[in-house]
């Protein structure tokens, strides 16, 4: 009881309802049901909260523009603690006794990769927002993603490393119990390799560590130019304090999983001039970007991240999909996902491939400077429209950089 109190006040404290609620403003006993589960409380918090509130804001505007076939939306939201097992639970709870058509979920891959399976066999739709690892929607033909995917992100990072900052002596500092972590600690390795770095350092700690010293010194003796560490958030923050009190000033480097309001909150000034890459930049002048922050920061008072931008996006592509469906069982819905073709969203325009990732989005790396978070770079593949066009005049390597230095936020 006093643990359930203390989840609903976290929960109230950042602006959501406690799990399971209904929260898009639906009543009466017609409504399509939906089924969210993340991260909302323990060591991933931030990433199940925005994503959380992304999705609430996009089914908002769908219920308050009359629903889906005349019928409002409800979501159900499921937290499963940040722990892969209660993924699992979670996502049998809200297709058996909840009877959800479609699922919106997981951040953490690891996570995802323990609930796909339910989805899969039970032929729902499950579409996660964020989770990189190549091997989610490798889990069936209902599983989808709104996000780029590891092996991108894993070379993006070391071209920026090798070709931008020409540096080619690099450590690496992995999560051995996340999926996330260690594909992408691969991804970046054999991209740095296959442009002539070395990895001086390897070295690996498990989710729920806080004492980093021996890892880092072992790398400080290897005397890397740049430690890469994809992690989460609320280890990063902690490994930057023990390696700037163990005089290791060199840079580090990680993927999305940086990604958190919390990342300079935890790492202060340990933090500054390192840099990760990104799904999208609040500070983006695009249009539709603009709209979006305005919108959530008058709604929840900060700055909205990645996770709920790309929470937004894939609420709106389940809807589109929804609407576009025959019926609204697990096997028309699927399809229509698996149809999604130039969907404007807030992390770009999503058109989703055979394998169910989508095609061509870009990446941002993001940097930490003066405590706060601005954009060194962005990176787009191969073979999108904007690389094409540049190749007509240059021939271009993949992925393609365009430096452009912009301060985030306001
Ligand atoms: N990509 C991470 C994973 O697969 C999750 C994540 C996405 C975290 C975006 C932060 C921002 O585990």
């Amino acid at each position: 009881m006093r643990k359930l109190l203390i989840v609903a006040v976290a929960l109230l404290a950042v602006g959501c309802p406690p799990p399971s609620e209904t929260t898009s403003g639906a009543s009466g006993g017609n409504e399509i049901l939906v089924g969210e589960y993340g991260s909302l409380t323990g060591p991933e918090a931030t990433f199940g909260q925005s994503t959380h509130n992304g999705i609430m804001m996009a089914m908002d505007e769908v219920n308050a523009a009359g629903g889906v076939k005349g019928r409002k939306i409800k979501v159900l939201t499921e937290d499963d603690q940040s722990k892969a097992e209660e993924a699992a639970n979670t996502v049998s709870k809200l297709i058996s006794q909840n009877n959800v058509v479609a699922l919106l979920g997981e951040v953490a891959s690891s996570n995802s990769l323990a609930a796909a399976p339910i989805a899969q066999s039970n032929k729902v739709p499950m579409i996660s927002p964020s989770s990189t690892n190549p091997a989610v929607t490798e889990k069936g033909e209902y599983i989808f993603r709104m996000c780029f995917i590891d092996s991108y992100q894993g070379a993006s990072m070391a071209d920026y490393i090798s070709k931008q900052l020409k540096m080619n002596r690099a450590a690496i500092l992995v999560d051995v119990k996340s999926d996330y972590s260690t594909g992408l600690a691969q991804f970046f390795e054999s991209a740095f390799v296959a442009n002539g770095g070395r990895i001086v350092a390897k070295q690996s700690y498990a989710k729920g560590d806080n004492d980093f010293r021996s890892q880092l010194t072992a790398i400080r003796s290897a005397n890397p130019q740049v430690i890469f560490i994809p992690g989460y958030y609320n280890d990063i923050g902690q490994i930057a304090i023990q390696a700037r009190d163990l005089g290791i000033t060199q840079p580090l480097a990680g993927g999305d999983g940086w990604e958190s309001p919390k990342l300079v909150e935890i790492g202060g000034k340990a933090m500054e001039g390192s840099f990760y890459s990104n799904h999208y930049f609040a500070g983006d002048p695009d249009p539709r970007v603009r709209q979006f922050v305005e919108m959530y920061r008058e709604r929840f008072g900060q700055t909205p991240d990645s996770l709920a931008a790309l929470g937004y996006d894939a609420a709106k592509v389940l809807v589109n999909a929804m609407s576009k469906a025959a019926q609204l069982d697990g096997p028309s819905i699927r399809d229509q996902i698996a149809a999604t073709k130039g969907f404007p969203g807030v992390t770009g325009v999503i058109t989703l491939g055979p394998d169910r990732n989508p095609i061509g989005k870009k990446l941002a790396i993001l940097e930490v400077r003066n405590g706060d978070v601005v954009l060194k770079d962005t990176f787009e593949p191969a073979g999108s429209s904007a690389a094409a066009a540049a190749a007509t005049t240059a021939p271009t390597t993949a992925p393609t950089a365009t430096t452009a230095p912009a301060k985030s936020g306001t």
